[in-house]
């Protein structure tokens, strides 16, 4: 019913709406006396000491969710991370050992490729983590450590507010390690864990861009095939974009990382292609905002509609926007929480318009426990 859906025509819509909240709910009780608390944990003190080297492992969004975790965690533990595609990882044959940690990312718990990653990884005597957000799965159930995300059951098949709770996760999870490790101390990890639980006021203030993308999506449901580009973390966030326009309006998306256009997809562009742009942060990244000002500027003068998201108060990018959707400026990190929400809004939309069910997408299930 429409009260279920909380007012609106699909689950999906009322799920994007719940971020904030999914945000706040898995950030409470996994931060307390100074220090990250997991759900479970039975890795010793002296073994998360010894770890050099984390893999990430998950499928589909909760992929995307990952490749945003390798940059939170080089930077604050320094650590090297890979991030691999669970149907890929232990089909050749990884290099892992008692000083691994895989952290194996999955919303249902229950994904055939992520759990055999995690036996593999298992098999090899790796530690593993999971982040889930169900009580009790499969994949929490065979790991070492658990990390529950409290997003709430999710009924649209595509994931959304599972995705910005997983980057919290992620994130609690780099600070946890950091703190392990000692490479980040109690008044630091306050100050991160501060800037994470401010994030739940920035997702409700970028709610207020729905009516805007939903006009937009208004004016985009034709088009033959979208871009969307993005640098540092904003290229999981254009992945995920194009995924999420893949799956619920079966159009061809694609995202890149900004700086590879000019290495192939510029070839792309013609007359009236939208290309969805993901504006790096202003202050946290200004050599890299001034790298994709010259990308727009270039991809608007062969023809593309170039649809930008970007900080408030970004009046630079404003010339070469022909649709500007404004987000509250975070801390660069955090970004993805924030950007990724008008992509959602978005894709639900154009589904929305040419007439297909955005809760069920065609040849999609929300669990996959098949190889
Ligand atoms: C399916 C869903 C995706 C999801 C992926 C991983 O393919 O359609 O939305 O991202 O599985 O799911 P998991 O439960 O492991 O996060």
């Amino acid at each position: 019913s429409a009260a279920e859906k909380g007012g609106h025509d699909y689950f999906m819509l009322k799920e994007i709406e719940e971020q904030p909240e999914a945000l706040s709910n898995t950030l409470r009780g996994h931060f307390a006396d100074g220090g990250v608390v997991l759900d479970e944990q039975r890795i010793s003190e002296q073994d998360l000491r010894d770890i050099n080297k984390v893999f990430v492992v998950a499928c589909g969004t909760a992929y995307h969710s990952g490749l945003l975790a390798k940059y939170a965690i080089e930077h604050w533990c320094r650590i090297p991370v890979e991030v691999e595609l669970a149907s890929e990882f232990r089909y050749r044959d990884p290099v892992l050992g008692r000083d691994t940690l895989v952290v194996a990312i999955s919303q249902s718990g229950e994904t055939a490729d992520t759990l055999e990653a995690v036996r593999h990884a298992r098999t090899q005597h790796a530690r593993v983590l999971a982040i889930s957000n169900t009580n009790g799965s499969q994949i929490p159930r065979e790991s070492d450590a658990v990390l529950y995300t409290h997003a709430g059951p999710e009924i649209g098949v595509a994931a959304t507010k599972t995705f910005l709770a997983q980057i919290a996760a992620n994130y609690l999870v780099g600070l946890a390690l950091a703190q392990a490790r000692g490479t980040k101390y109690t008044d630091e990890l306050e100050h991160e864990f501060a800037e994470l639980a401010a994030m739940p006021d920035a997702v409700r203030s970028v709610l207020e861009t729905v009516p805007q993308v939903r006009e937009l999506a208004t004016r985009m449901c034709d088009a033959k095939a979208v871009l969307f580009l993005g640098r540092h973390v904003g290229y999981p966030v254009a992945l995920e974009g194009a995924l999420k326009l893949k799956e619920l309006a079966y159009m061809h998306a694609e995202g890149f990382a900004a700086g590879e256009l000019k290495h192939g997809p510029i070839a792309l562009i013609e007359d009236g292609l939208p290309v969805v742009v993901q504006m790096p942060s202003l202050k946290g990244h200004s050599q890299l905002h001034a790298k994709l000002l010259s990308n727009i500027r270039e991809i608007q003068a062969r023809g593309a509609r170039t649809i930008v998201i970007a900080e408030e108060g970004d009046e630079a990018v404003r010339p070469f926007a022909d649709e500007l959707i404004e987000i509250p400026a975070v801390p660069t990190l955090l970004q993805p929480l924030v950007s990724t929400v008008p992509l959602q809004v978005l894709a639900a939309e154009i589904a929305r318009h040419r007439g297909y069910d955005v809760d069920k997408p065609r040849n999609l299930a929300k669990s996959v426990t098949v190889e």
